[in-house]
Parts: C-alpha cells; structure tokens; sequence
C-alpha cells in the first residue's frame, strides 16, 4: 500500500470537546502507513447517501495496536461536510485518504521547539510534540515550549495532551485563561530569550495569527515551519484550488500548492505571510 491509498475505517469514539470542536478517533487497518507530523488525510464518510465532499483534516494523533490501528483527528465544523462528520456515531464507515502532504522537518543542530497554535492547529502541533517528547527518531532531544492561543477558554481543546512534557503557555483574547491577548503578543514579549541558531519555530493557526508571526519574526533569523490551513477540494493537488504564492531562490513569487507541496511551508518564504509592504 503507498501513501496515498484510500482506506476504509470506522469511526471507534467522537466527542466534543470544546464547543463545535470535536475529537474523533477511526480505526484503521494496520496497513496505514504511519503519517508524518504535519501531514493530514482526506476523510469522507462512506455510508452517507447525500454527496459529501472529503474534508482535509490534520493528523492529530496515530497509534499501532495489536490489531488495527487508532487514527485521532481533532476539527472544528466549519460547514455542512464538517457538521455531517461531527454527527458520525461509533462504527459509522468513513473512507480516509492519506497521509497526504509535506510534514515537518527535524530541525538539524537545534536545541529547542517553540510551537505557536491557534484554534485547532494545535492539531498537527500536538502530533509533533507527541513525537518530540517521546523521543521518536529524529525528533529526540528538543526541549520545547507551546505558545497556545484561543478566543476564550472553553475553547482549548486537547489540553490534557500538553499538561506533560512541555512548557505551556496559554493566552486567551478575553482573559479568560492565561494570558490575556494573543499568542503572538506573548511571544514577542518572550521572544528575546530564544537564540535563533538554538531554536526552531513551529506554528499552525488562523491566517492573522500566521501573518502577525510573520511580521514577528520578519528581521530576525528563526527558522519557522508554518503548516497552512487552507480550504481544500481534491487534496491531491489537481485542482489548483489550493495554490498560493511562495517566494523561490530569487525572491520572485511562484504558485505551489498547500495540498500538494505543503502544508508545510517555511514563514519566511510565504508571500502573504510578510508585513505589508516587506
Ligand atoms: Fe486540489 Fe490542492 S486541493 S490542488
């Protein structure tokens, strides 16, 4: 089976876990490959009588069993193909298409993680750091910190994931927990602690929150993976739909797309993820 096999699962447990958030856990056979940090799949329910497009979903957690394997995916409903998975009960078929797309790259000589999510990009974040702090070659002997940013707090899912092994840091826009304000806001408070040649960024989250850690980190030297949440349609990168414009060795824009060539991309290279005018 090659990465890009569609696989038939069933759905084994869906929760919500913070309002419209909703934690879902599939089983799969055990011949799914194992997805890399930062990848995502392609999940469509496969009973549903009404057509449904696949939604793109960022891994968010993966285990081998004896028998099967454990697929955990956390998504906020967004519209009407989310709001049809969040209604999925246990057993329900789905088909899932994946591991798709880039992952991220250990970073070589570093010494520290620092990982910035928004909203439900602490999805693919918390699969990373999960590799991170169990030693999973080659992400071993990274010390970390997790900027973790959200509107409010019922609205920070998964924090029994990043109660161990991390150093967490929540803000919340309205006070509610943590740090009142945005992620982004505390790390530029924080940021003069970090040494660039010792310290990887990581980061997912909503456009602002990337284009404002973009204007962050513009003059100085981090390097920062961004994983991109884009809508997508094909997931496969055929359509095009999913293209945006990436700096190349010259400086000059090219179209990739997120699907296909991402979603990981480096910040720095990301046209829109530049301070207006930069
Ligand atoms: Fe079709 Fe990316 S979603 S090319």
């Amino acid at each position: 089976m090659n990465s890009k096999s569609l696989t038939r699962g069933e759905v084994m447990e869906q929760k919500e876990v913070a309002p419209s958030h909703f934690e879902m856990r599939l089983r799969l056979p055990l011949s799914f490959t194992d997805p890399l940090p930062g990848q995502f799949v392609m999940i469509q329910s496969a009973g549903h009588k009404e057509p449904l497009l696949a939604r793109p979903l960022s891994v968010y957690g993966f285990s081998r069993l004896a028998e099967h394997s454990v697929l955990e995916l956390l998504y906020r409903i967004a519209g009407e193909g989310t709001a049809l998975l969040s209604r999925l009960r246990p057993g329900d078929p789905l088909t899932v298409l994946g591991p798709l797309g880039t992952g991220f790259s250990p970073p070589r000589g570093m010494k520290r993680a620092l990982f910035i999510a928004g909203g439900v990009g602490v999805a693919p974040l918390t699969y990373l750091l999960s590799r991170v702090i169990a030693g999973v070659d080659p992400w071993q002997g990274l010390s970390n910190v997790f900027y973790l940013g959200a509107k409010t707090a019922d609205l920070l899912p998964g924090l029994d994931r990043l109660a161990q092994g991390c150093d967490l840091r929540i803000c919340t826009d309205d006070g509610s927990r943590g740090t009142r304000g945005l992620v982004t806001d505390l790390l530029a408070e924080e940021i003069a602690g970090y040494a660039p040649r010792e310290t990887t960024v990581f980061a997912c989250g909503p456009g602002p929150m990337i284009r404002s850690l973009g204007g962050l980190l513009a003059d100085r030297s981090f390097v920062c993976q961004v994983s991109l949440e884009e809508r997508m349609a094909c997931g496969l990168g055929a359509c095009l739909g999913c293209a945006i414009a990436i700096r190349n060795g010259q400086g000059a824009p090219t179209y990739q797309r997120v699907c296909k060539d991402g979603p990981v991309f480096q910040l720095q290279l990301i046209v829109d993820a530049r301070p207006a005018g930069a």
